[in-house]
């Protein structure tokens, strides 16, 4: 059953609602014993687009990314993704992106697309904690690089959302924009699974919803301070699908 999404209905006086599928994490191995390809060819019997929220791979590994590919051959409906932290692991990470693309994907790293009158914009966010407790730019190096890092990210995400003119739009993340969403997780990773300023920058925008992945552990729903609809599509979280993805209607 498709999950109805009041802000996202809103926007859609112009234009048929599409449905969305998303899941995240499938962290595709060389030697997994099960494909995905049953599961995208139920998804394109059920949605108009795939969004895959990260961790495409489990390693980053080239391999990975080739039977990914290959399994997608089974989904007959456009895809949309981003990569993870996991998709960083092996150093191989333009491989991993190139094989993704050439697969047909729509791989996001701070750019846009627009699919069936709906704008998709995508990073891969980064780590950093929320709210008032958010990791500040202070002391070490190490620590002022990994801010940096995170602010570069929201900026990306800012510029990308500048480029979309579109009535209805999501999000597509890897890493959470609100701790709502990552609850359920040990307390101590919290500041590993996202960061407050990607919903800040959400939030300076019109979106129709927020989808993330990366915390295996945490909960499906939430919503940004300013009111955006966020979903943690993470294959492993609990969904009203009651498989492993999320539909959404936009
Ligand atoms: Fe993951
Ligand atoms: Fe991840």
């Amino acid at each position: 059953m498709a999950e109805r999404n009041e802000a996202a209905m809103a926007t859609t006086e112009t234009g048929r609602t599409i449905r969305i599928a998303a899941v995240g994490d499938l962290h595709v191995q060389e030697d997994a014993q099960a494909s995905c390809r049953d599961l995208f060819r139920e998804i394109s019997r059920e949605a108009d687009v795939l969004v895959l929220t990260g961790d495409l791979t489990n390693l980053g590994k080239p391999r990975e990314a080739e039977i990914l590919a290959e399994d997608l051959r089974a989904c007959t409906i456009p895809v949309v993704a981003v990569l993870g932290n996991h998709d960083y692991e092996s150093g191989a990470v333009e491989d991993v992106a190139n094989i993704v693309r050439q697969a047909g994907v729509h791989l996001l790293d701070g750019q846009s697309t627009e699919i069936k009158e709906v704008g998709f914009v995508g990073v891969k966010g980064f780590v950093g904690g929320f709210g008032s407790r958010m990791l500040g730019s202070f002391g070490e190096p190490a620590i002022k690089a990994m801010v940096a890092e995170s602010v570069s990210e929201s900026m990306r995400l800012e510029n990308a959302m500048r480029q979309v003119h579109t009535e209805r739009t999501l999000v597509v993340l890897h890493y959470a924009p609100v701790v709502e969403t990552v609850a359920g997780e040990p307390l101590e990773i919290f500041p590993f699974l996202g960061s407050s300023r990607l919903a800040e920058t959400i939030d300076r925008f019109k979106v129709s919803a927020v989808v993330h992945g990366h915390a295996h552990r945490g909960v499906y729903e939430g919503r940004t301070p300013g009111g955006a609809p966020v979903y943690n599509v993470a294959m492993h979280v609990a969904k009203p699908t009651g498989r492993p993805y999320a539909l959404l209607e936009i």
